[in-house]
């Protein structure tokens, strides 16, 4: 499944195509850093990340090693309190180590702050979660737009984008239905339309298929497959289910927060 994606992943807001222009953005090749041609989007090491709960110290990351070139698609597979959400939240800036560093492109998260998390996560990342967390009072429409929470984008790019993106994803008929109105994949599929509205360079995704039926299942990961190859993203899919994870290019188990490669 490996394909001639090493050109820029990065595309910005107001292009529909890729841009090259852009300054120090993760996923540019640089030759100082390339390996096979393609730069690393995440470069993890020595990652720790340990929970105090009353007197008991929980470690739930476990001095992980990890390189994720740009634009690849990873699974990660692993028993339940393995790591995986951990080291998902560690990718998507949600948290930082205990000890190690996280670099995403040429942003070192382990050394940032609360604000620059933010803005990383606002820039480059797209989260998919099994529950699909959409409110339940807002359209379909309208739950996408809460990625624009920040209020920096006009209302009209705002909602050419919403359409843009609920018609990417096969949902431009249901704009204006509440998630009740909606299937589970569907539900889904808004949830994804949310994560890649502000074209990020970085999808994450904890279970994205973990409430859904078999046929469903599949339909969703065609879509994200489809958006994985379209768009250039580096794609990381947390999953129990090894029809998912076979469709990565490169699969991952953590266990004990320890991370082994299961091959592809
Ligand atoms: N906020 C927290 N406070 C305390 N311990 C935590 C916290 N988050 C995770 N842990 C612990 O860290 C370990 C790893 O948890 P994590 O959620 O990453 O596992 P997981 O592999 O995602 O499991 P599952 O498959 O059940 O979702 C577990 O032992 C868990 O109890
Ligand atoms: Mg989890």
């Amino acid at each position: 499944m490996t394909d001639a994606r090493e050109t820029s992943i990065r595309s910005t807001s107001t292009s529909t195509s890729t841009s090259t222009a852009l300054p120090a953005s993760p996923g540019e090749t640089d030759p100082t850093t390339a390996s096979g041609g393609t730069a690393p989007m995440y470069t993890l090491t020595a990652v720790t990340k340990t929970y105090q709960q009353k007197k008991r110290t929980v470690t739930a990351l476990d001095g992980v090693d990890l390189v994720i070139p740009a634009g690849q698609m990873v699974a990660v597979q692993g028993p339940t309190g393995g790591g995986k959400s951990t080291l998902l939240q560690m990718l998507g800036a949600l948290d930082r180590p205990t000890s190690g560093t996280v670099q995403l492109g040429d942003s070192e998260l382990s050394a940032a702050g609360d604000r620059a998390l933010a803005a990383v996560r606002a820039r480059e990342i797209g989260f998919v979660f099994q529950g699909f967390n959409l409110v339940p009072t807002l359209t379909a429409a309208e739950n996408v737009e809460t990625a624009f929470a920040d209020g920096s984008t006009p209302r009209a790019d705002r909602r050419a984008a919403v359409e843009a993106a609920l018609a990417s994803v096969g949902l431009a008929e249901r704009a204006d239905h509440l998630p009740s109105e909606l299937s589970g994949g569907q539900q889904q599929r808004v949830a994804i339309a949310r994560a890649l509205v502000k074209q990020p360079t970085v999808l994450l995704a904890d279970e994205p298929t973990g409430s859904l039926d078999e046929a469903t299942r599949d339909e969703i990961m065609d879509l994200l497959e489809g958006v994985w190859r379209d768009r250039g993203l580096t794609l990381v899919i947390v999953t129990h289910d090894s029809a998912v994870a076979r469709r990565a290019q490169r699969r991952l188990r953590i266990a004990g927060g320890t991370v082994a490669e299961l091959g592809s």
